[in-house]
């Protein structure tokens, strides 16, 4: 595997893989990689001849107040972790390669970036955008490989690629949990043990709503009582939102119908977790 720091040997790399014929699949990631992260990796070797994954810890996508310097790093695991799965490349670009000097480019998928999350992380989606355009400009990949786990970037940024011509085909892996259900997530490492165990309240309210749908349940009123009912039995009090939606456009719905998306954001002490299910009904 080779370690790229700077983004001149980037793009020579790809170009060079690109002239000799090889198709490039593509992980971005904010590193403090786990299995979530990884299982994208295997993704990547089946559906290219070589696979690029870049940790970078975005700060355009960071809030003012949120974790950018909190945020876990550990550069080293990670590059063992990569190297063990068959990265090609790791690219890991400092902040002053990817931001050097005055940078006034900004990319916005509109209404999609204001329901949900965005709704909570003003400019989030935004910092999400401008970042993936950059890096996929720069690796230039054939295919973009991401994570269901985060939902709405996944849809997002699949509009962006779209929309911008980018001729870069996405393919959305499922979430990877632990095994007491909960989201694999970098931020996991926040949780005191006490703590995860009121997280585990999230994946429970979103299994709960699964069986109520497949128990014939249609009303979006109804499912999102029962989800946050859950949630606050098991101690989650401090919820950002409980949504049901058409998983495509992101758009309210009012009964489950088509491909659905039930996703929730809740805080668990200091800690905010994300996490959803999609539904074909
Ligand atoms: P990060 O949170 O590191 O996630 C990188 C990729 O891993 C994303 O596509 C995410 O959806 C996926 N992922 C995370 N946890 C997962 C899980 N439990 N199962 C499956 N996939 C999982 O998302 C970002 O970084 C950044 O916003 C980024 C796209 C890199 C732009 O900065």
């Amino acid at each position: 595997m080779r370690l790229i720091k700077s983004v001149g040997s980037m793009k020579f790399w790809s170009d060079e893989t690109r002239t000799r014929g090889r198709t490039v699949a593509f992980v971005p990631t904010m590193g403090f990689l786990h299995e979530g992260h990884l299982s994208l990796v295997r993704r990547a070797r089946k559906e290219a001849d070589a696979v690029v994954m870049s940790i970078f810890v975005n700060p355009l996508q960071f809030g003012p107040r949120e974790d950018f310097t909190a945020y876990p790093r550990d550069i080293r695991r990670d590059i063992t972790l990569a190297r063990a799965e068959g990265c090609d490349v790791l690219f890991a670009p400092s902040k002053k390669q990817m931001y050097p000097g005055a940078f006034l480019t900004r990319v916005n998928v509109e209404r999609m970036d204001s329901v949900l999350c965005g709704g909570f992380r003003p400019g989030h989606f935004e910092g999400v955008c401008t970042v993936v355009l950059k890096l996929v400009n720069i690796v230039r990949p054939h295919v973009l490989v991401l994570g269901q786990k985060d939902a709405q970037q996944a849809v997002i940024l699949g509009r962006m690629l779209r929309d911008l011509n980018t001729g870069v085909r996405l393919i959305v892996c499922p979430t990877v949990r632990d095994r007491d259900g909960l989201a694999m997530s970098s931020r996991n490492s926040y949780l005191s043990p006490q703590e995860r165990e009121r997280a585990l309240a999230i994946p429970r309210s979103l299994f709960i709503a699964r069986k109520l749908v497949l128990a014939g349940e249609r009303r979006v009123g109804p499912i999102l009582a029962q989800i946050k009912t859950a949630l606050s039995r098991g101690g989650i009090s401090d919820v950002d939102y409980v949504a049901i939606l058409d998983s495509k456009e992101l758009a309210p719905i009012e009964s489950v119908r088509g491909e659905v998306l039930i996703a929730i954001a809740a805080r668990v002490g200091t800690t905010r977790l994300i996490d959803n299910i999609k539904l074909r009904v």
